[in-house]
């Protein structure tokens, strides 16, 4: 039934998922390329709510449940879909974020995280997620310099919320050694590239001999 593979990439903000998926996903013309909300109209309205810079209300566990929400949505009318028609997805964030960001970070709770995004993916974690490891400091200082990029609620947090980001990472990264390979994104945006094209033709061939 789903013959596709399904790979996330992660990380601290401003660590490199973007850049790199882009290079990668050029080596794969036939791959989704996607991030969530990933322009599913329910899912975008969704996710309008949890960034709009006057929500400064927001409740933790609503904004979990919120990404969740977009999540299931983005899953269930782009990602499942390609991935029951035996396609490579490659997508920019996942259930991770969710995990380090709200579970972590904000201190709800990996194991509460974790169970309202099983609700809301079912059985449907990545075959494979590539970890970009960045201290926070260097991260938002990529970003910084790119001034082009819109800024939104959660990039205003302060830095040890980044650092705390981080460490949930590095946490999941213990306890899932199978699914998540980390890539130190330090390195230069070619070398990340070639360590995290790697990765991807190693499981797309796994994935193929079975
Ligand atoms: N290995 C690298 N070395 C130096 N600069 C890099 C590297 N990788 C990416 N960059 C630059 O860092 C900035 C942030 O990269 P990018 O947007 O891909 O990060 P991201 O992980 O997607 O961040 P976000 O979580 O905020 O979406 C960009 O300007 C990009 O050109
Ligand atoms: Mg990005």
């Amino acid at each position: 039934m789903n013959n596709g593979t399904f790979i996330t990439f992660e990380g601290p903000d401003g660590a490199g998922k973007s850049t790199i998926l882009s290079m990668v996903a050029a080596q794969f013309p036939n791959a989704l390329v996607t991030r969530e909300p990933g322009g599913i109209d329910i899912a975008e309205q969704i996710r309008q709510v949890i960034l709009a810079k006057e929500n400064i209300k927001m409740d933790p566990r609503t904004e979990a449940l919120l990404y969740a929400a977009a999540r299931r949505q983005h899953l269930v009318e782009k990602v499942k879909p390609a991935l029951e028609a035996g396609q490579l997805v490659l997508c920019d964030r996942f259930v991770d974020s969710s995990l380090a960001y709200q579970g972590y970070a904000r201190g709800l709770g990996l194991n509460e995280v974790f169970s309202i995004n099983q609700f809301a993916i079912e059985q449907m974690m990545p075959d494979l997620t590539i970890y970009f490891d960045i201290e926070p400091e260097i991260g938002l200082m990529r970003i910084n310099k790119n001034k082009g990029r819109e800024v939104n609620r959660l990039d205003l947090e302060n830095l040890s919320f980044h650092q705390k980001v981080r460490e949930g990472y590095l946490l999941l990264l213990d306890r899932f050694p199978e699914r998540i390979k980390r890539i130190d994104a330090s390195k230069t945006m070619d070398e990340v590239f070639v360590e995290a094209l790697k990765l991807v033709d190693r499981k797309v061939s796994e994935k193929k001999q079975r």
